[in-house]
């Protein structure tokens, strides 16, 4: 099969990784890629929107199979894109349709559709300008700290939590009446805050049954124990330590299994990865939001724990024997810590040359913002490497890693040398 794969982080470059490994690939693409992905398929210099680019790509290099690393081309509806045209509609798209993706691109239709299926996630109402002085009712009605969510993709920067109730209207009145997150904020939620210990699950579904994959906590915060700004993920580990088997059965009672049977009922067409964002309040399970795709760092530490063939159980997905697949999991754990630019998550500079990545013992390193400038390898974004490792246990994997980091250089290197602190 020829594969096409869309996007361009390190999550691509582990997919790239991964798929490559299983005999039924044969040539394999990544638009656009990064200087990772060049070293294991052909890279197309081609955006993950541009669905003209794509398709005529799919065409003429006999694409069977597209896998959508990121939320974009999936809320702009690339699914129902492929489906609806005859020259494309024969080739699977991992990834859910448009009204599917729906659940990562709109905070209220997500909200929403929990409500609906009774599972459990934080109080909440939504509010539009029109509705304003509802909203400030509400807050009122709250106790601090207030989380407020824009309604839309914001780049992962469209929930605020903020401490005190003067804050919380006053941004309540910029998201709005001053559109401070564009159009996303045009209806903002405004939800109860959870106070907890934050995990992911991830699950592939063929949209009637699923399995799960293995569990994961991520490093969103620039600084060392968990401070500063938000970033899209510093670091991540696998599985998760507190998760025993009976908080996972209840995650999958209450949580996993209503949101398929929901979206099948609901007749929503979702196939490929979906990423349930919990946190652990007491003992129980509630979700925060859903991702229609993998998470980066997060893929970083799922994928390489996944010993069967991912490219088999992806083309189940389409032919009708997803669900006799099997999927073996190592029992190691995984570690990864991302490089990043200094500066970043605010301004950085990009095009700086990297060394000493390439034999880096232990681990593996999977490229995220990198780009080839002849032979020479630079930075091409804030997030640079993530270097994943296995250990016996996360201790090991995260020493693994961490040995790996100090050896790999740039100029502005930066990365959290606390991964896994609260564990
Ligand atoms: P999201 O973009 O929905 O992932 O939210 C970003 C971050 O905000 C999450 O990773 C949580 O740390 C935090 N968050 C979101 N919703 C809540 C909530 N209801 N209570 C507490 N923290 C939250
Ligand atoms: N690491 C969080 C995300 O991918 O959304």
């Amino acid at each position: 099969m020829n594969i096409l794969i869309l996007g361009s982080g390190g999550r691509e470059h582990t997919l790239a990784w991964k798929i490559a490994q299983s005999s039924s690939c044969n040539k394999l693409f990544v638009a656009p890629g990064n200087a990772g992905t060049s070293l294991i398929g052909q890279n197309i210099n081609i955006a993950a929107t541009d669905f003209k680019s794509i398709k005529e790509l799919a065409i003429s290099e006999e694409i069977s199979m597209v896998i959508v690393g990121p939320e974009d081309p999936l809320v702009k509806g690339i699914f129902d894109f492929f489906q609806s045209d005859e020259k494309l509609k024969h080739i699977s798209v991992i990834g859910p349709s448009k009204q599917g993706a729906k659940l990562e691109g709109s905070k209220s239709f997500a909200k929403e559709f929990m409500q609906r299926n009774n599972i459990p996630t934080a109080k909440y109402r939504s509010f539009t300008k029109e509705t304003i002085l509802d909203g400030y009712d509400f807050l009122k009605s709250l106790n601090g700290p207030y989380v407020l969510k824009a309604d839309g993709l914001a780049a992962g920067k469209g929930v605020l939590i903020l401490n005190t109730l003067k804050e919380a209207k006053q941004e309540l009145e910029l998201m709005l009446l001053e559109s401070k997150f564009g159009k996303a904020s045009s209806t903002v939620v405004i939800e109860e805050f959870l106070d907890g210990i934050e995990l992911s699950v991830f699950v592939i579904t063929n949209g009637e049954s699923y399995k799960i994959l293995p569990s994961a906590k991520d490093y969103k915060r620039i600084g060392e124990g968990d401070t500063g700004l938000n970033t899209g993920g510093m670091g991540a580990v696998s599985p998760v330590p507190f998760i025993d088997r009976f908080f996972m059965e209840k995650i999958e009672q209450e949580i996993i299994k209503p949101s398929i049977e929901g979206l099948k009922k609901e007749s929503i067409n979702y196939q490929g990865f979906l990423f349930i964002g919990l946190i652990k309040v007491g003992s129980e399970p509630k979700v925060i939001e859903y991702n229609v795709r993998m998470g980066d760092p997060e893929t970083e530490v799922v994928i390489p724990r996944i010993k069967s063939d991912l490219l088999n159980l992806l083309k189940g997905i389409d032919d009708g024997t997803f669900s006799e697949k099997d999927l073996n999991i190592s029992e190691d754990a995984a570690a990864t810590v991302m490089l990043v630019s200094k500066g970043y998550p605010e301004k950085y500079t990009k095009g700086v040359a990297i060394t000493n990545f390439e034999n880096c013992e232990g681990s593996i390193v999977f490229h995220a913002g990198t780009k080839l400038d002849g032979d020479i390898t630079k930075t091409n974004g804030g997030r640079v490497m993530a270097i994943t490792s296995f250990g016996k246990n996360i201790e090991q994997a995260l020493a693994r890693s961490y040995v790996n980091a100090v050896q790999i250089n740039f100029k502005g290197k930066n990365y959290r040398k606390d991964i896994g602190f609260d564990l």
